[in-house]
């Protein structure tokens, strides 16, 4: 519902009461550069980047904090929010650990859009410099990398893990010029209480934290999250035929774009080598054909004894086997004798459909699945 109205910049712009005067402004189509702004998470105002002019007040204002009220009149980019903008910019940048060229965010990263955007033309803060800061690269998880030569103190990685993923294995920590992101006693990350759930890297604006293999996708295949029953909407990023990222379904009602480490990083199984592709069955000595363990002997029971399993090795048999040797296995039980495990990597119909099969068939309620993953 708009029912503000508010001037920005000579046009008349319309928000939802409550919404910030960038909110307003992205609405409309107006650019405020922003840096630490995230809007998944609350605004904090750290980065000053997005000082507007409001008519009547003394100082400029954030335009990610301040509400817009009726009769408002803004003013984006004059010449003298430009310059403090300028400034800003460049101090962030005095201490940044330049190297583009090498950086996994390159091209995606805002630092260098703000650049591009805003300018920076010249290296007023050079005795500012600080760059030889040098502080170690955190490569602890298995994951991503968290490089604080990189970082910018935006804190979106914190509000993320605080207010997105309720974990907080990490705070800003320090002060000062010595501030930055730190684990509970700056343990190492795979050290913290840290999920691995990548969310912040997800939501990081520059190259502090990135994921380790940082390989860009030439096309994204929407799917679901094969892990579990909740069934998180995900897009796979696909490069040639190997899957190389994965994010959230901002649009998926079940995630809202969120996952788990298993549904962001937990991709590997589909590319490697030891993945099944059939049923195996364990070789015994009597049976050196496949086809020959789905015989059943005169007394109607399958041929099972006497067997010697041939140095542990497995066989592949085709499904029409499989399926025909478990029937004809569990045709000698019944009842309670029999128990039925499902998966959690079924979906909730197919896991619905099991447990009715269990109890309505096998005529027992001796079921379970491996939900506690
Ligand atoms: S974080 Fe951005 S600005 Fe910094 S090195 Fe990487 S690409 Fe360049
Ligand atoms: S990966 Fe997840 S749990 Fe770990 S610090 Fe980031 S948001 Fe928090
Ligand atoms: S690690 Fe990234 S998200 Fe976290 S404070 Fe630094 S720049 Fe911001
Ligand atoms: S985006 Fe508003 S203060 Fe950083």
């Amino acid at each position: 519902m708009s029912d503000v109205t508010l001037n920005i910049n000579g046009i008349t712009v319309r928000a939802d009461y409550g919404a910030t005067i960038l909110t307003a402004a992205h609405d409309a189509g107006i650019y405020i550069p922003t840096l630490c702004h995230c809007p998944d998470v609350s605004s904090i105002g750290v980065c000053r980047l997005c000082l507007v002019r409001i008519e009547s007040r003394r100082r400029p204002e954030p335009a990610c904090r301040t509400i817009a009220e009726e009769g408002m009149v803004v003013v984006t980019d004059d010449p003298e929010i430009e310059r403090l903008r300028r400034v800003i910019l460049e101090l962030i940048l005095s201490d940044h650990d330049f190297n583009c060229l090498l950086c996994p965010k390159s091209g995606q990263c805002r630092l260098q859009e703000l650049v591009n955007r805003i300018g920076f033309k010249e290296h007023r803060f050079n005795r500012l410099d600080r760059v030889a800061k040098d502080l170690p690269i955190d490569t602890s998880n298995p994951f991503f990398d968290f490089n604080p030569n990189k970082c910018v103190q935006c804190t979106i990685c914190v509000r993320t893990c605080h207010e997105i993923v309720g974990n907080d294995a990490i705070d800003m920590a320090y002060r000062s010029y010595d501030i930055r992101v730190s684990t509970f006693a700056d343990q190492p990350l795979n050290e913290s209480a840290c999920m691995s759930c990548g969310e912040c890297m997800e939501r990081c604006p520059v190259g502090a934290l990135v994921p380790k293999k940082a390989e860009y996708p030439n096309r994204e295949v929407k799917t679901t999250c094969p892990y579990c029953g909740v069934g998180c909407g995900l897009y796979l990023g696909v490069r040639g035929n190997t899957i190389v990222r994965a994010r959230g379904d901002d649009e998926s009602p079940v995630n809202k774009g969120n996952l788990c480490i298993r549904g962001r990083f937990g991709y590997n199984f589909v590319d490697s080598p030891d993945r099944l592709s059939l049923p195996l069955m364990r070789a015994y000595d009597e049976f050196t054909q496949p086809s020959s363990v789905v015989e059943v002997t005169e007394e109607g029971r399958p041929v099972t004894l006497p067997l010697v399993k041939r140095e542990g090795k497995f066989v592949e048999i085709n499904w029409d086997q499989a399926i025909k040797y478990v029937a004809s296995s569990l045709a000698h039980y019944k009842g309670e004798e029999i128990a039925a495990v499902s998966s959690a990597r079924c979906t909730n119909e197919e896991n619905y459909l099991f447990q009715k099969f269990t109890r309505s068939v096998l005529k027992t309620n001796n079921i379970d699945h491996c939900a506690r993953l």
